[in-house]
Protein backbone atom coordinates (compact mmCIF):
# COMPACT_ATOMS: atom_id res chain seq x y z
CA UNK A 1 0.00 0.00 0.00
CA UNK A 2 1.07 3.52 -0.21
CA UNK A 3 2.93 5.62 1.96
CA UNK A 4 1.50 5.91 5.84
CA UNK A 5 0.20 9.44 6.84
CA UNK A 6 0.16 9.15 10.25
CA UNK A 7 -1.26 6.02 12.94
CA UNK A 8 -3.21 6.33 16.41
CA UNK A 9 -4.25 3.80 18.96
CA UNK A 10 -7.38 2.62 16.78
CA UNK A 11 -6.51 3.49 12.98
CA UNK A 12 -3.82 4.10 10.14
CA UNK A 13 -4.41 6.46 7.36
CA UNK A 14 -2.58 5.93 4.41
CA UNK A 15 -2.38 8.03 1.30
CA UNK A 16 -4.19 6.86 -1.76
CA UNK A 17 -3.11 6.03 -4.57
CA UNK A 18 -3.17 8.55 -7.43
CA UNK A 19 -5.05 10.54 -5.96
CA UNK A 20 -3.09 13.12 -2.95
CA UNK A 21 -6.86 14.47 -2.06
CA UNK A 22 -7.68 11.25 -0.75
CA UNK A 23 -6.99 8.86 2.33
CA UNK A 24 -7.39 5.67 3.24
CA UNK A 25 -8.29 4.42 6.50
CA UNK A 26 -7.31 1.40 7.99
CA UNK A 27 -9.12 0.30 11.62
CA UNK A 28 -7.47 -2.05 13.54
CA UNK A 29 -8.66 -4.11 15.90
CA UNK A 30 -6.95 -2.79 19.02
CA UNK A 31 -9.06 -1.42 21.60
CA UNK A 32 -8.10 0.86 24.49
CA UNK A 33 -9.28 2.69 27.93
CA UNK A 34 -7.87 5.12 29.86
CA UNK A 35 -5.56 6.86 28.18
CA UNK A 36 -4.00 3.38 26.35
CA UNK A 37 -3.51 1.88 30.45
CA UNK A 38 -5.87 -0.45 29.23
CA UNK A 39 -5.31 -2.37 25.79
CA UNK A 40 -6.93 -5.73 23.90
CA UNK A 41 -6.75 -6.82 19.97
CA UNK A 42 -10.29 -8.03 19.62
CA UNK A 43 -10.31 -9.86 16.02
CA UNK A 44 -13.14 -8.59 13.96
CA UNK A 45 -13.11 -5.19 15.55
CA UNK A 46 -11.49 -3.17 13.14
CA UNK A 47 -13.88 -4.83 10.44
CA UNK A 48 -17.12 -3.42 12.60
CA UNK A 49 -15.83 -0.67 13.30
CA UNK A 50 -15.16 0.23 9.14
CA UNK A 51 -18.61 -1.36 8.39
CA UNK A 52 -20.32 1.16 11.26
CA UNK A 53 -18.71 4.20 10.19
CA UNK A 54 -19.09 3.75 6.67
CA UNK A 55 -22.36 3.05 7.13
CA UNK A 56 -23.07 6.19 9.32
CA UNK A 57 -21.01 8.67 7.54
CA UNK A 58 -22.95 7.62 4.70
CA UNK A 59 -26.38 8.11 6.14
CA UNK A 60 -25.12 11.94 6.79
CA UNK A 61 -23.31 12.81 3.59
CA UNK A 62 -27.34 11.68 2.32
CA UNK A 63 -28.63 14.16 4.63
CA UNK A 64 -26.81 16.94 3.76
CA UNK A 65 -24.10 16.39 6.79
CA UNK A 66 -20.89 16.86 5.20
CA UNK A 67 -18.28 13.80 6.53
CA UNK A 68 -15.22 12.79 4.76
CA UNK A 69 -16.27 8.87 3.85
CA UNK A 70 -16.52 8.39 0.25
CA UNK A 71 -16.30 4.60 0.50
CA UNK A 72 -16.36 1.60 2.21
CA UNK A 73 -13.54 -0.87 1.57
CA UNK A 74 -14.69 -4.18 2.82
CA UNK A 75 -13.76 -5.42 5.26
CA UNK A 76 -11.78 -3.38 7.40
CA UNK A 77 -10.63 -0.12 5.47
CA UNK A 78 -12.78 3.44 3.75
CA UNK A 79 -11.69 5.79 0.67
CA UNK A 80 -11.94 9.28 2.76
CA UNK A 81 -10.90 12.84 1.79
CA UNK A 82 -7.91 13.63 3.19
CA UNK A 83 -8.17 16.09 5.91
CA UNK A 84 -6.26 18.50 7.96
CA UNK A 85 -7.43 17.59 11.25
CA UNK A 86 -8.34 20.40 14.03
CA UNK A 87 -6.84 18.84 17.05
CA UNK A 88 -10.67 19.35 19.08
CA UNK A 89 -13.07 16.46 20.16
CA UNK A 90 -16.44 17.77 19.79
CA UNK A 91 -19.17 16.02 21.92
CA UNK A 92 -22.79 15.89 22.00
CA UNK A 93 -24.41 14.23 25.00
CA UNK A 94 -28.39 13.88 24.58
CA UNK A 95 -28.49 12.36 28.27
CA UNK A 96 -26.26 12.71 31.30
CA UNK A 97 -23.57 10.05 32.14
CA UNK A 98 -19.75 9.79 32.21
CA UNK A 99 -17.52 12.58 32.71
CA UNK A 100 -20.34 15.51 32.54
CA UNK A 101 -21.59 14.09 36.21
CA UNK A 102 -18.39 15.38 37.50
CA UNK A 103 -18.87 18.66 36.06
CA UNK A 104 -22.62 19.24 36.73
CA UNK A 105 -23.42 16.83 39.68
CA UNK A 106 -26.77 17.96 39.89
CA UNK A 107 -27.77 15.59 37.22
CA UNK A 108 -28.56 12.25 38.01
CA UNK A 109 -27.04 9.48 35.40
CA UNK A 110 -29.31 8.45 33.01
CA UNK A 111 -31.45 11.81 32.81
CA UNK A 112 -32.59 13.09 29.87
CA UNK A 113 -31.54 16.64 29.41
CA UNK A 114 -33.19 19.80 28.28
CA UNK A 115 -31.18 20.02 25.23
CA UNK A 116 -28.17 18.80 23.42
CA UNK A 117 -24.89 19.77 25.05
CA UNK A 118 -22.03 20.27 23.78
CA UNK A 119 -18.41 20.27 24.85
CA UNK A 120 -15.01 20.92 23.04
CA UNK A 121 -12.07 18.79 24.12
CA UNK A 122 -8.95 19.63 23.18
CA UNK A 123 -7.22 16.37 21.43
CA UNK A 124 -4.08 15.54 23.48
CA UNK A 125 -3.00 12.28 25.14
CA UNK A 126 -0.25 14.37 27.16
CA UNK A 127 -2.60 16.73 28.42
CA UNK A 128 -5.52 13.90 28.99
CA UNK A 129 -8.09 15.41 26.52
CA UNK A 130 -8.60 19.23 28.55
CA UNK A 131 -12.45 20.63 28.57
CA UNK A 132 -12.09 23.87 26.68
CA UNK A 133 -14.52 26.85 27.07
CA UNK A 134 -15.48 29.56 24.02
CA UNK A 135 -12.23 32.00 24.79
CA UNK A 136 -9.86 28.75 24.80
CA UNK A 137 -11.21 27.68 21.60
CA UNK A 138 -10.19 31.00 19.54
CA UNK A 139 -7.04 29.98 19.97
CA UNK A 140 -7.05 27.09 18.20
CA UNK A 141 -10.06 27.64 15.34
CA UNK A 142 -11.72 30.92 14.09
CA UNK A 143 -15.48 32.01 15.59
CA UNK A 144 -17.07 31.30 12.23
CA UNK A 145 -15.51 27.95 12.34
CA UNK A 146 -16.69 26.86 16.31
CA UNK A 147 -20.00 28.31 15.14
CA UNK A 148 -20.37 25.84 11.95
CA UNK A 149 -18.78 22.80 14.11
CA UNK A 150 -21.41 23.65 16.89
CA UNK A 151 -24.25 23.40 13.77
CA UNK A 152 -23.09 20.64 12.10
CA UNK A 153 -22.93 18.43 15.56
CA UNK A 154 -26.54 19.43 16.48
CA UNK A 155 -28.01 18.47 12.65
CA UNK A 156 -25.96 15.17 13.18
CA UNK A 157 -27.48 14.71 16.48
CA UNK A 158 -30.95 14.50 14.97
CA UNK A 159 -30.27 12.33 11.93
CA UNK A 160 -28.19 9.70 14.30
CA UNK A 161 -30.65 10.19 16.96
CA UNK A 162 -34.17 8.93 14.87
CA UNK A 163 -31.42 6.84 13.18
CA UNK A 164 -30.65 4.69 16.61
CA UNK A 165 -33.86 5.01 17.66
CA UNK A 166 -35.95 3.10 14.75
CA UNK A 167 -33.08 0.36 15.28
CA UNK A 168 -34.07 0.37 19.01
CA UNK A 169 -30.53 1.69 20.41
CA UNK A 170 -30.90 5.08 22.17
CA UNK A 171 -27.90 7.71 21.44
CA UNK A 172 -26.63 8.82 24.98
CA UNK A 173 -23.72 10.72 23.03
CA UNK A 174 -21.07 10.99 20.43
CA UNK A 175 -17.31 12.18 19.80
CA UNK A 176 -17.03 13.88 16.31
CA UNK A 177 -13.52 15.20 15.10
CA UNK A 178 -13.38 17.75 12.07
CA UNK A 179 -10.98 18.90 9.89
CA UNK A 180 -10.71 20.60 6.57
CA UNK A 181 -10.24 19.65 2.90
CA UNK A 182 -7.62 21.14 0.51
CA UNK A 183 -9.96 23.43 -0.68
CA UNK A 184 -10.75 24.30 3.26
CA UNK A 185 -14.09 22.73 3.05
CA UNK A 186 -14.75 22.15 6.45
CA UNK A 187 -15.95 18.58 7.28
CA UNK A 188 -16.40 15.63 9.84
CA UNK A 189 -13.63 13.81 9.56
CA UNK A 190 -12.29 10.38 11.81
CA UNK A 191 -14.59 7.80 12.65
CA UNK A 192 -18.21 7.21 14.51
CA UNK A 193 -18.41 3.79 15.52
CA UNK A 194 -18.65 2.04 19.17
CA UNK A 195 -15.81 3.24 20.48
CA UNK A 196 -17.03 7.20 20.00
CA UNK A 197 -20.63 6.75 20.66
CA UNK A 198 -22.71 5.40 23.80
CA UNK A 199 -25.77 3.27 22.45
CA UNK A 200 -28.28 1.71 25.35
CA UNK A 201 -31.13 -0.29 25.72
CA UNK A 202 -32.90 0.09 28.69
CA UNK A 203 -29.73 1.44 30.36
CA UNK A 204 -27.87 -1.39 29.00
CA UNK A 205 -24.55 -0.72 26.89
CA UNK A 206 -23.81 -1.25 23.66
CA UNK A 207 -20.53 0.49 23.31
CA UNK A 208 -16.91 1.14 24.78
CA UNK A 209 -17.95 1.91 28.29
CA UNK A 210 -18.35 -2.09 28.48
CA UNK A 211 -14.46 -1.94 28.14
CA UNK A 212 -13.79 1.16 30.59
CA UNK A 213 -16.36 -0.64 33.31
CA UNK A 214 -13.84 -3.76 33.01
CA UNK A 215 -15.67 -5.58 30.19
CA UNK A 216 -13.57 -8.53 28.21
CA UNK A 217 -12.83 -8.34 24.97
CA UNK A 218 -15.31 -10.60 24.07
CA UNK A 219 -18.42 -9.17 26.03
CA UNK A 220 -16.87 -6.21 24.05
CA UNK A 221 -17.25 -8.14 20.78
CA UNK A 222 -20.64 -9.75 21.18
CA UNK A 223 -22.18 -5.53 21.84
CA UNK A 224 -19.96 -4.61 18.91
CA UNK A 225 -21.48 -7.24 16.73
CA UNK A 226 -25.16 -6.64 17.55
CA UNK A 227 -25.30 -2.99 16.87
CA UNK A 228 -23.46 -3.94 13.51
CA UNK A 229 -25.95 -6.34 12.42
CA UNK A 230 -28.78 -3.92 13.27
CA UNK A 231 -27.20 -1.55 11.37
CA UNK A 232 -26.20 -3.59 8.32
CA UNK A 233 -29.47 -4.34 7.96
CA UNK A 234 -30.38 -0.87 7.14
CA UNK A 235 -27.84 0.42 5.14
CA UNK A 236 -26.23 -2.26 3.04
CA UNK A 237 -22.62 -1.36 2.37
CA UNK A 238 -21.68 -2.79 -1.36
N1 LIG B 1 -9.74 12.13 6.71
C1 LIG B 1 -8.66 12.20 7.48
N2 LIG B 1 -7.50 12.71 6.98
C2 LIG B 1 -6.39 12.76 7.75
N3 LIG B 1 -6.32 12.32 9.02
C3 LIG B 1 -7.43 11.79 9.58
C4 LIG B 1 -8.65 11.71 8.83
N4 LIG B 1 -9.59 11.13 9.64
C5 LIG B 1 -8.98 10.91 10.83
N5 LIG B 1 -7.68 11.29 10.81
C6 LIG B 1 -6.69 11.16 11.91
O1 LIG B 1 -6.17 9.85 11.92
C7 LIG B 1 -5.50 9.65 13.16
C8 LIG B 1 -5.59 8.20 13.57
O2 LIG B 1 -6.81 7.90 14.18
P1 LIG B 1 -6.86 7.25 15.63
O3 LIG B 1 -6.24 5.90 15.61
O4 LIG B 1 -8.28 7.36 16.10
O5 LIG B 1 -5.91 8.26 16.44
P2 LIG B 1 -5.91 8.72 17.97
O6 LIG B 1 -5.31 7.61 18.75
O7 LIG B 1 -5.06 9.96 17.97
O8 LIG B 1 -7.34 9.02 18.35
C9 LIG B 1 -6.09 10.68 14.13
O9 LIG B 1 -5.09 11.63 14.42
C10 LIG B 1 -7.21 11.32 13.33
O10 LIG B 1 -7.42 12.66 13.69
MG1 LIG C 1 -9.18 8.28 17.71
Amino acid sequence: MAAKICEGKTKKVFAAENDGSKVIIFFKDDITAFNGKRHDIIPEKGAISAYISSAIFKLLNENGVKTHFIEYIPPNKMLAWKLNMIPLEIVCRNIATGSLLKRLPMLKKGERLKKPIIEFFYKSDELGDPLLNECHLEYIVNREAIEEMKQITLKANEILKKFFEELGFTLVDFKLEFGTTMQGELMIGDELTCDTMRLWINGESFDKDIYRRGGSPEDVLKAYRKVYEAIKERIELK
